[in-house]
């Protein structure tokens, strides 16, 4: 009943903005192209030369990929606050310089900026998209000397891409640090996916344990996710080949509970926004929004780092969660006149406010997206490593939202209201 009114939704936006304008993600459906079987198989030369052990309790030097990006950032900060080691990241950049400048300028973005912390960063000009990451031999060979650890968080995260264009970032370049991470002196592999790939099934899915994969027969979804569960398969693989590796999975990411300070790119806060500029809200304000704070991500991913884990595959999910009505209370409560509009009216006040933004329009009807199929996680395996760390997801209150509203405003993203 709720899937075929979301369904209808989709329809009415489709025939009124045109027909690619609604992310795959809203659909929740996509054919799987035909070489994901084949790139999710990892290439049989990529073993581990020697046993080591997952815990690296005083790393020397990590490998972090996607330190320009939003969880990257917090998780710079996390490894400069939790460790003594050196940061090796790997930037798209022309030189070492602008690979500095630009993670100096996501620290910044995301108010994580300071001296003692960029002073732990070593920038490295690279792309996963390129074989060995597109470094000479020698800087290949340091950096596998200087390394002990690797965090492999980067990805090209679109929801509308097809599977083909993500490819040579989130598949070949896991496969790349696999390799790397295989090489002279093996090193344990962080890698950063999302709780979206378990449920990426044609199967009906009621509740998302560690230990749900779906199997290629039965995978569906955009072509981000089916990238996400190829990149975990090779990286399961190469554990099942000898190479510590974790599998973390966060839900939805949010900024720290102190700053708010978070990416805009998601369809939650491009919901907000949406709702903001026309003046409305739509019906159903009982779905439940989960938001999981960055802050806490990067603490517990480093933590495993140090401490190791038992289990492969670790869930970082907000165990609390918010009513949609309330995020609309939040904002009315600022100032925003935010009545309740029928959704086709909302549709078309966006056709006209934004009609090249159609992004804008997509992401209102998530809000009822949300609810259809949004399954139970749960995150034993992931407790029980984390038990007696002292780290504990920060529940999703009214403040920690108001914290991502004055930030959001801060930086433009919102309008202010009146
Ligand atoms: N945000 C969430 O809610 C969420 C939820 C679950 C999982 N995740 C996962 O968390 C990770 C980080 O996501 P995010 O939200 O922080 O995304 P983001 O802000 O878009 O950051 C992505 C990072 O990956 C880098 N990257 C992309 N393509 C690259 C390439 N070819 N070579 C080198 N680096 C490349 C980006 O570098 P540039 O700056 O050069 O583009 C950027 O630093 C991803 O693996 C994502 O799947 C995120």
């Amino acid at each position: 009943m709720v899937r075929d009114r979301f369904e209808a939704r989709l329809r009415t936006i489709e025939e009124m903005a045109g027909p690619n304008v609604i992310p795959d993600r809203a659909r929740g459906q996509g054919a799987v192209p035909p070489e994901v079987g084949a790139d999710a198989r990892l290439d049989p030369s990529i073993v581990p030369s020697a046993r080591v052990g997952l815990a690296v309790s005083e790393p020397r030097g990590v490998l972090l990929t996607g330190a320009t990006g939003f969880l990257g950032a917090y998780l710079v900060h996390a490894l400069a606050e939790r460790t003594e080691a050196r940061i090796y990241c790997l930037v798209r950049a022309a030189d070492r310089e602008a690979a500095r400048d630009r993670v100096a300028a996501a620290l910044r973005r995301y108010r994580l900026w300071s001296a003692p912390t960029l002073a732990r960063v070593t920038p490295l000009a690279g792309d996963l998209a390129v074989p060995g990451f597109g470094s000479t031999a020698r800087d290949y060979a340091a950096l596998a000397r200087e390394v002990d650890v690797v965090v492999h968080n980067g990805a090209r995260v679109n929801h509308a891409e097809p599977y083909a264009r993500l490819r040579a970032a989130n598949v070949s370049g896991t496969a790349e640090v696999l390799r790397f991470a295989c090489g002279a002196t093996p090193k344990p592999v962080h890698f950063v996916s999302t709780t979206s790939v378990a449920s990426a099934t044609t199967r009906p899915v009621s509740t998302v344990s560690e230990a749900d994969r779906p199997t290629l027969a039965e995978l569906t979804g955009n072509g981000y996710l089916l990238g996400k569960w190829v990149g975990e398969e090779l990286v399961a693989q190469a554990a099942a080949r000898g190479l510590p590796a974790v599998i973390h999975r966060p839900d939805r990411v949010c900024g720290s509970p102190r700053t708010g300070a978070a990416g805009p790119d998601d369809a939650f806060w491009t919901m907000v926004r949406a709702a903001v500029h026309v003046g409305g809200v739509p019906p159903g304000g009982d779905a439940e929004v989960r938001l999981v704070p960055a802050d806490y991500v990067a603490a517990a991913l480093v933590h495993t780092l140090v401490h190791g884990t038992p289990t492969l595959v670790h869930h970082l999910i907000n165990p609390t969660s918010m009513r949609l009505d309330t995020v609309w209370e939040r904002l009315r409560h600022r100032g925003f006149d935010l009545p309740t509009v029928p959704a086709e009216e909302l549709v078309a006040r966006l056709q006209r406010a934004a009609t090249t933004d159609h992004v804008l329009a997509a992401a209102l009807i998530l809000a009822e997206g949300a609810a259809p199929g949004a399954a139970r996680i749960t995150a034993e395996r992931t407790a029980a490593a984390l038990a007696g760390s002292g780290l504990a997801c920060p529940p999703m209150t009214p403040a920690l939202l108001d914290r991502h509203l004055d930030y959001f405003t801060d930086t433009g993203f919102l309008p202010r209201p009146g």
